[in-house]
């Protein structure tokens, strides 16, 4: 695991705790209802509706980490109550708005290609994303994202060995799943960007939505596992899910700046659900309906819906705090 210079930085404790990585992969083991599992009959999606599904996904994943380091923030402030709206916005966007749109997609396959899809994932990150990052920030001076970016590439080519190993032991019986790794949480207080260059904030904003994906498909994935009486391999996928949210996400959110005081997140986070509500779910469902995809279509609708809720139940903690 990393040891990185910014945890000299930084003050507190992140709330977000290995017992409530255990609690979120629990909620994902519950059947997703309405939206569930796309029968075989079922027509494919069209690919502009599967690339929105997949958007979704992605934008709904760094919702639900960012939210859970915003509660944090606010529990530090003294703001329980917009914690607890935080936390449990957070577990909407995972449990409900994330979770159905993989369902829609055929997100989780079998365990061995799950697998796959990880290794696949962590190759690209490993090999050539945070490569790529580093030598951009390192170019431009920004030393601490560079030995970052580093660091994580080494993380990920860890993960990509130990889906192998796993894989191996799926498909042929022979060897054992490797053990999973261990968080070292990183706590992200309130802070400024601690980066110069333009490039290196947009890679790390990137980086950032990459690393909440990961986080949330491993959950998913281990759920799977679990159900289908893989333990050791649901224990593999949520210990580097851990990983993915408490070590990467966090340290990347430490030098992008993500987490300020109370009343900008709560600004940045009724932004962002005003957009989601106005903007984005209304052209997904505009889209899908157009091509016929009306379970999809149902969906984005619903979606921003509750976004909309989001953004009231925001804008009126933020109303009780002035
Ligand atoms: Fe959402
Ligand atoms: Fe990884
Ligand atoms: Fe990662
Ligand atoms: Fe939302």
């Amino acid at each position: 695991m990393f040891r990185h210079s910014i945890r000299t930085l930084v003050v507190g404790l992140c709330a977000l705790t290995a017992a409530s990585q255990g609690a979120t992969a629990m909620a994902l083991a519950v059947p997703a209802g309405q939206y569930q599992a796309t029968p075989a009959t079922a027509p494919a999606l069209r690919s502009q509706t599967l690339s929105d599904l997949a958007t979704a996904m992605k934008g709904e994943a760094f919702a639900y980490a960012s939210y859970s380091l915003f509660a944090a923030e606010a529990d530090r402030q003294g703001h329980a109550a917009v914690g607890e709206l935080f936390r449990g916005t957070a577990q909407t966007e995972l449990n409900e708005h994330l979770r159905q749109a993989a369902a829609l997609a055929g997100t989780v396959g079998s365990n061995a290609a799950n697998l796959r899809e990880a290794i696949s994932g962590e190759t690209y990150e490993h090999q050539v994303m945070y490569r790529d990052f580093a030598a951009q920030a390192r170019a431009d001076g920004d030393l601490d994202a560079a030995e970052l970016f580093t660091e994580i590439a080494a993380d990920e080519g860890r993960h990509r060995d130990a889906f192998r190993t796993a894989l191996t032991a799926v498909t042929t019986g022979r060897g054992s799943i490797p053990a999973p790794p261990t968080a070292d949480v990183v706590p992200v207080p309130a802070g400024p960007p601690k980066v110069k260059a333009a490039r290196t904030r947009a890679n790390l904003d990137t980086a950032l939505h990459g690393e909440a994906l990961a986080h949330a498909r491993y959950l998913l994935f281990a759920a799977h596992a679990r159900q289908t009486g893989n333990t050791a391999l649901a224990r593999l996928f949520e210990g580097t899910a851990g990983v993915e949210l408490h070590e990467h996400f966090a340290g990347e959110a430490v030098l992008a700046g993500l987490v300020s005081t109370t009343k900008p997140n709560l600004r940045k986070a009724i932004a962002g659900e005003h957009e989601e509500a106005t903007v984005r779910y209304p052209e997904f469902a505009e889209r899908a309906t157009a091509v016929g995809d009306t379970a999809a279509a149902r969906y984005f609708r619903d979606t921003a819906a509750d976004e909309a809720k989001h953004m009231t139940a925001f804008r009126q903690a933020l109303d009780r705090l002035r």
